[in-house]
Parts: structure tokens; sequence; C-alpha cells
């Protein structure tokens, strides 16, 4: 069953609100992501080598794609607390813009760039499917681990093909199912024969499963281990993230998540 946007924000607005809060979590996390980019404050887990994917698809791309003079904006949709997005940006040389329908992650992100002495970037509470972007103003469109939310993909995508340049590139990842268990996103398919039929071409696409499991899995499986501390320490938001944990591994000869799921790289380009 898909969740519509503004049931979205209100589960988002209290996890980022969970988040935000000083907890055990936040030091039990960075132990076990080690050399991973966990200080992006994503809501997963970003690899150095995810990181090195989606800085060489700017590197790769953006000379190809865009004409110099008139680059447009590089938008994070779905953006969370937007760091990944703002790093991104950075070395694509473009203007940084994000958007969420959480007001709490964006109301995180605005402070974070202020305090990062940024105050070109924008950020605004909006949809997938109605951004509010004019027509042909993005150069980059990016989205991390957000836009398997929508409760209608081809809306996104018709949404996507109004506000893009032409030439000009997006690049997401999305979670897939692998079983008709739990919550059912939309296959990866379904996203390219839509983004084909809305003028895309698909340059890229990466099974990245392997690497996000591995990560998932230890990062789960290290917060059950101490579940104690994390118990005595949180209380009943303590018991909550376990039984998140619990879910995300599995239990009792079922499958969890992380094993149901699998998750795709993808870069398209704008082609007409
Ligand atoms: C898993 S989080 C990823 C956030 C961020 N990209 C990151 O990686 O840290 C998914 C994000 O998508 C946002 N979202 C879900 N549905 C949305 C919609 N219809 N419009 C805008 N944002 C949405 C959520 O609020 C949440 O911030």
């Amino acid at each position: 069953m898909a969740y519509s946007c503004k049931e979205l924000s209100q589960v988002y607005d209290s996890i980022y609100s969970r988040k935000l809060q000083k907890t055990v979590l936040n030091e039990i996390d960075g132990e076990i992501v080690g050399r991973a980019v966990a200080s992006l404050r994503a809501s997963g887990i970003i690899s150095n080598r995810e990181l090195k994917l989606f800085e060489s698809a700017i590197r790769k791309y953006l000379p190809i794609g865009i004409i110099q003079a008139d680059r447009g904006l590089f938008v994070d949709f779905g953006c969370g607390f937007g760091i990944l997005g703002r790093r991104l940006s950075k070395s694509a040389g473009l203007r940084y813009a994000g958007f969420d329908c959480s007001k709490v992650a964006i109301r995180y992100a605005a402070t974070a760039a202020r305090n990062d002495k940024d105050s070109q970037s924008l950020f605004w509470v909006s949809d997938f499917i109605s951004t509010g972007l004019s027509e042909k103003s993005v150069g980059v469109a990016f989205s991390l681990d957000a836009l398997y939310l929508a409760s209608n993909p081809s809306l996104v995508v018709n949404e996507l093909a109004r506000v893009l340049k032409d030439r000009s590139i997006l690049f997401f990842t999305l979670y897939e199912n692998c079983s008709n268990r739990g919550a059912q996103y939309t296959s990866l398919g379904t996203w390219q024969t839509l983004l084909i039929g809305n003028g895309f071409q698909i340059i890229e696409c990466e099974d990245i499963t392997d690497e996000w499991r591995k990560h998932m899995a230890k990062k789960h499986q290290t917060r059950l281990k101490v579940r104690k501390k994390i118990e005595a320490s949180m209380n009943q938001a303590g018991t909550l993230e376990l039984a998140v944990s619990r879910a995300m591994l599995g239990a009792h000869g079922h499958d969890g998540f992380i094993n149901l799921t699998k998750r795709y790289y993808i870069v398209a380009l704008r082609s007409r």
C-alpha cells in the first residue's frame, strides 16, 4: 500500500524529530558505520563507494548535458536534511535547491545551511508532483532514497520531465521489493518505462543492493547487541528503535526488510 504525501509528511516529521534529539544512537551508529559517510546525517548510510558513484555522475555527465551559460538549479527531491545534496551541488557548480514534504526536515536543512554560511541554497516544503519549480529550470535533479515513496510515480515523472532542461541529468536511488510481503514499491522496470516514455534515456542502472544490505545489517545487528544500553538510555523511544531493527533484520525464520528489498542507482538523461 502506498502512503499519501500528507501521511508521509507526518511519519517523517516524527522520524526527523527523533533523529534530532541527541541520543545514544548517534554514538552507536557513528561507531558502526566507521568510514562510511555517516557525518552527512542522511536517513540511511551512504558508503564511500556510493558517494563516488554520485560524484562521478556529475563529472561524467554534466559537461555533455548542460549549456554552460544557463545551467539551472541542482534540485534535491525529498532532500531530508539536504547535507549530501548540498555537497554534490557544489561539485556540479550549481545552486542547490532542496524540497521535502517534512517541515521538520526543511527547518533543519535551512538551519544547517545557515550554520555553514551558505546563503545561496533554497529550501521549501513541497510534494514530488507539484514542486512549484518553473518549466525547464533544473540542471541536475537528484534524489537519494526518496522517489520510491511516491504514491503516483507517473505524475512524479511528468513533473520531472516538465522541470528538467533538455540534456540535463536525473540521478537517484530507489528500492524495489523482492517478494510480495511488506510494503510494495513501484518496480525498477516501471520507473524505467515511465522515464523512457517521458523523454528520458537511461544511461546507467546499477544494482547497489549488496553493499547497502551489508551496511544496514551491521547497523541493526549492532543496535540489537547493545539493546540494554539503548533501552536504559532511551526508554520507550529505544524500544521503538529496536523494533525497527528487528523488522529490518527479520525474525523467526522470516526475512526482514533488508532481505526483502533491492536497491538501485539510476542515471537518466533528459533527451528531448
Ligand atoms: C528515506 S528519506 C531520504 C531523505 C534524504 N534524501 C536522505 O537521503 O537523507 C525519504 C524522504 O522523502 C521525503 N518524501 C516522501 N514523500 C515525499 C513527497 N511526496 N514529496 C516530497 N518529499 C517526500 C520524506 O519526507 C523523507 O525526507
